[in-house]
């Protein structure tokens, strides 16, 4: 595709705080509720790059770090890294942020999107532009990743 465009285009920082609701039975941060914001930050990263509707093909490389507790500021962050023909991979960081806004790392998840047209059909996406060295290192392990990905579903794990 001719047009291209820039991580910091799609880039995308939401907060959320930890209320009674998001409580799992032994009062930390619900797995499954972390894992819902991710996609949904996910799918609009993707969402802004490709300007199209985007479903979520997978999810890899989930890992818990550490728990969050009632009253936590949660931070996401969710840049698209790589990119297909028609898919994206998509890197979502997760933070708890304290009150003199030092960040630690609770999560980090590997998604890839793919956009689709009205009828759910693959659609090409934009190239995407590399400006910093760490968006070339992302790029060139995104390449590896896929080769991952694409072996794992050849091998039907
Ligand atoms: C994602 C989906 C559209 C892919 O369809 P498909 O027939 O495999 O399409 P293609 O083979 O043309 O693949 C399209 C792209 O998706 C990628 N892809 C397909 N399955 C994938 C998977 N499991 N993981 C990562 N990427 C995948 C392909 O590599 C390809 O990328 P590229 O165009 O950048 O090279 C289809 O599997 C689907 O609709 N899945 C259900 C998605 C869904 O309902 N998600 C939950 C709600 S959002």
């Amino acid at each position: 595709m001719e047009i291209k465009k820039t991580v910091a285009e799609s880039r995308i920082e939401q907060v959320y705080q930890v209320r009674p609701e998001h409580l799992n039975g032994a009062g930390r941060l619900f797995g499954g509720k972390l894992m819902e914001w991710i996609d949904e930050l996910a799918g609009l990263v993707g969402i802004r790059h490709a300007q199209r509707d985007v479903i979520t093909a997978s999810v890899d490389n989930l890992k818990f770090i550490r728990g969050a507790y009632l009253k936590d500021l949660i931070v996401l962050i969710g840049r698209v890294t790589f990119v297909g023909k028609t898919s994206m991979e998509v890197r979502v960081d997760t933070y708890i942020e304290s009150i003199d806004g030092i960040r630690k790392p609770i999560n980090r998840a590997y998604l890839t999107l793919v956009a689709v047209d009205e009828e759910g059909n693959p659609v090409e996406v934009p190239g995407l532009i590399i400006e910093t060295e760490s968006e070339r290192a992302e790029w060139e392990a995104g390449i590896k990743r896929r080769e991952m990905r694409k072996q794992r579903r050849a091998e039907g794990f």
